[in-house]
């Protein structure tokens, strides 16, 4: 008797971890809307919820006709229709912000953008607790912070389900270095670790088949100001939207592959972070390895050469600042 329920449980457990619901918040705009269209192409997903302030019905509509199994429901912009995209969702990307246009730092973005993704932490918080949140919106080294201290004051907050996503830097430099050594990018695994604006992004080319090019400064500035690169092309139209799906999909199914019991996901990734925490900077970005809980282990920086070390003290300067103004920001504006 015993055993049958156990295995029944377990059976349960199974099953219920292969039904995920996915919610996408800002899944109208230019990031959104290619990202829902890679989720609803992952076989993983069983479930895609799509809220917007405008938009998001008829998104989904249109996805919704796509030849794959999973549901996909589109939320009315009101209190109870976001509620209802939360509600149950395993995964909640949120791209929900207004993009940079030239000139502008992501930095300058903070003013509009930090309410707009404390308000949808606000929401996750109460519906969605336990879901793993993977923040898009800019700047990501303030909203990731934001969206902890909101969390930890409604006494929910769990570091292993925050994510700040930064794959789109990885993404480049793996494109990069492809382009300048004539190879297969899909072959060519570059860890970037900090944060996701400027300086704070540190590729460490040392640990990659290329050492020699951890001195290349000229890609070294490409994969830390790649985003600069598309907001000059878009010219006034926004910032990097279908790298930034593409990206964001692979991070949610990294996460959707782990939670389904994969072992050894390795993403980096702007989490809750010991590794510099005795420097007072609470987050970072490294490799981290994703587990059915979200992060399962933080891995250390590793080997890093001279060059490097210089590139990571000039980053940690900026990126306590970014922080510090996220948690500020919630303490004065709760
Ligand atoms: P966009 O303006 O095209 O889309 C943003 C969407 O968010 C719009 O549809 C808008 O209606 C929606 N929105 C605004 N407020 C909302 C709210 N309160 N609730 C729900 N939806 C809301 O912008 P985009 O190009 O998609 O970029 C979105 C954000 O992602 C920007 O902040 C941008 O800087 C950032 N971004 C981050 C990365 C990264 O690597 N992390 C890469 C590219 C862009
Ligand atoms: C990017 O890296 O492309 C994004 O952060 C968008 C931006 O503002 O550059």
């Amino acid at each position: 008797m015993f055993m049958a329920s156990r295995i029944q449980t377990r059976a349960f457990s199974a099953s219920a971890r292969n039904l995920s619901k996915v919610t996408v918040l800002g899944a109208a705009g230019g990031i959104g809307q290619p990202l829902s269209l890679l989720l609803k192409l992952n076989p993983k997903v069983t479930d895609l919820a799509l809220y917007d302030i405008r938009g998001a019905p008829g998104v989904a509509a249109d996805i919704s006709h796509i030849n794959t199994k999973s549901k996909v429901t589109g939320y009315e912009p009101t209190p109870s229709g976001l509620a209802s995209a939360l509600k149950g969702a395993e995964v909640v990307l949120i791209p929900a912000g207004v993009p940079r246009k030239p000139g502008m730092t992501r930095d300058d973005l903070f003013n509009t953008n930090a309410s707009i993704v404390r308000d949808l932490a606000k929401a996750c918080a109460e519906s969605c607790p336990e879901a793993n949140i993977l923040v898009i919106a800019n700047p990501v080294n303030s909203t990731v912070p934001i969206c902890a201290e909101i969390f930890k004051a409604r006494g929910v907050y769990n570091p292993k389900r925050l994510f700040g996503v930064t794959t789109l830097d990885v993404v480049r430099a793996s494109r990069f270095v492809s382009e300048i050594k004539d190879t297969d990018p899909a072959d060519e695994n570059i860890t970037v670790v900090g944060g996701h604006s400027g300086v704070t992004i540190v590729p460490l080319f040392s640990q990659s088949k290329h050492p020699e090019l951890s001195t290349n400064a000229e890609l070294i500035n490409r994969v830390q100001f790649g985003g600069d690169e598309v907001v000059k092309a878009k010219d006034g139209a926004g910032s990097a939207t279908l790298s930034m799906a593409m990206a964001g999909a692979r991070m949610a199914e990294s996460l959707l592959r782990a939670s389904h019991g994969e072992k050894g996901i390795v993403e980096p990734t702007f989490v809750d972070s010991p590794l510099y925490k005795d420097q007072g900077i609470d987050f970072f970005s490294s490799r981290v390895e994703l587990g059915p809980n979200g992060v399962e282990k933080i891995l250390p920086l590793g080997e890093i050469n001279d060059a490097e070390k210089k590139l990571v003290e000039a980053c940690l300067g900026d990126l306590k600042k970014n922080i510090e103004k996220g948690v500020a920001f919630v303490a004065a504006n709760p």
